[in-house]
């Protein structure tokens, strides 16, 4: 392939940042489309010249791309355009955790079965931290025994900004404006952000589709901390149990260290210890970097199904 042609959906954060790269990347990747909710008032908010602005409808629908990149978020628009996409055999790429969360069995099956597509979603756990590639590669032996971490960054931010003498609402503000919350923030405090990459992290170590609702889920909302205590969001799973919940931590133990933007998950496998991969869990530069690398694999020519035990 010459050069990957793109078609974006959403320019926040993540996709700005992500056409940033894309413009200054070593990979032969050209945005080509743009699909935002009012091109006229985001073109004022640095779109780039000599790209094609304009409804999702011209993104699913172009015959002049090979693959769509969606960062918008929420459930229905998200599930139909992923639909649409993959229907045609192009690959759909996604940070959408809801939407994987939730649907992801029903999109693999159908990529799957479309020549052409592919679904790659790196960026939906971890946000730049490798988290999903890594648990990928580590179930290929099929011997994962474990998978602990704090897998939503803005409850590490809140938590830790709240041991340094912030209130809870300050804190959360904090993270809005950095960046690191979802649209919704209720979705980070209520757990329900952890508890979905939990439940794809969980689907691919364990090669069986895990959604959202088999997740025991507890946030954060209306903590309050005692001075000197250590407490996180900690989300596990061993196979069959799936949890997220609020956990004092003792200092010096795994993750207690963790703060701000910080999401670490370890990786417990039969035989051969654990893994630990850690760093920035949110952020604009972090999380398009996550799904600049799965264009890279499309560069490649690999057509990777997430959730599909062999790929392709
Ligand atoms: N709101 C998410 C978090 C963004 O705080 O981790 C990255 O998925």
């Amino acid at each position: 392939m010459e050069r990957l042609r793109v078609g974006l959906i959403g320019w926040g954060t993540v996709g700005s940042a992500l056409g940033g790269l894309i413009a200054g990347g070593p990979l032969p990747v050209e945005l080509v489309r743009i699909a935002v909710r009012e091109p006229a008032r985001e073109r004022a908010s640095g779109l780039p010249e000599g790209v094609d602005i304009g409804p999702v409808e011209a993104i699913t629908r172009a015959d002049d791309l090979d693959a769509v990149v969606e960062l918008v978020g929420g459930m229905d628009g998200p599930r139909a355009w992923a639909q649409a996409v993959l229907g045609r055999g192009l690959p759909f790429v996604t940070a959408n955790k809801a939407l994987l969360a939730t649907h992801g069995a029903e999109l693999a099956v159908l990529a799957g079965g479309t020549p052409g597509a592919a679904l790659l979603a790196s960026a939906s756990v971890g946000g730049g931290a490798p988290m999903l590639e890594v648990v990928e590669h580590l179930a290929a032996t099929g011997a994962i025994t474990r998978l602990r971490g704090l897998l939503n960054a803005t409850t590490t931010f809140i938590l830790s900004s709240m041991a340094q003498g912030s209130s809870y609402d300050e804190a959360l503000s904090a993270a809005q404006r950095a960046g690191y919350a979802e649209a919704d923030p209720s979705f980070d405090v209520e757990g329900r952000d952890a508890a979905q990459k939990l439940a794809i992290l969980a689907s691919v170590a364990w090669g069986r589709f895990r959604p959202e609702r088999e997740v025991e889920t507890h946030g954060i909302v209306g903590i309050s901390l005692e001075p000197g205590r250590i407490v996180r969001l900690v989300a596990e799973a061993d196979g069959e149990d799936l949890r997220v919940k609020p956990m004092e931590l003792l200092p010096g133990v795994a993750f207690a260290s963790a703060t701000g933007v910080e999401s670490v998950l370890e990786i417990e496998v039969r035989d051969a210890g654990s893994f630990r991969i850690r760093g920035p869990g949110a952020g604009g530069r972090a999380t398009a970097g996550a799904v600049y690398a799965d264009l890279a694999r499309l560069v490649a020519g690999e057509r990777p199904i997430l959730f599909s035990p062999r790929g392709r």
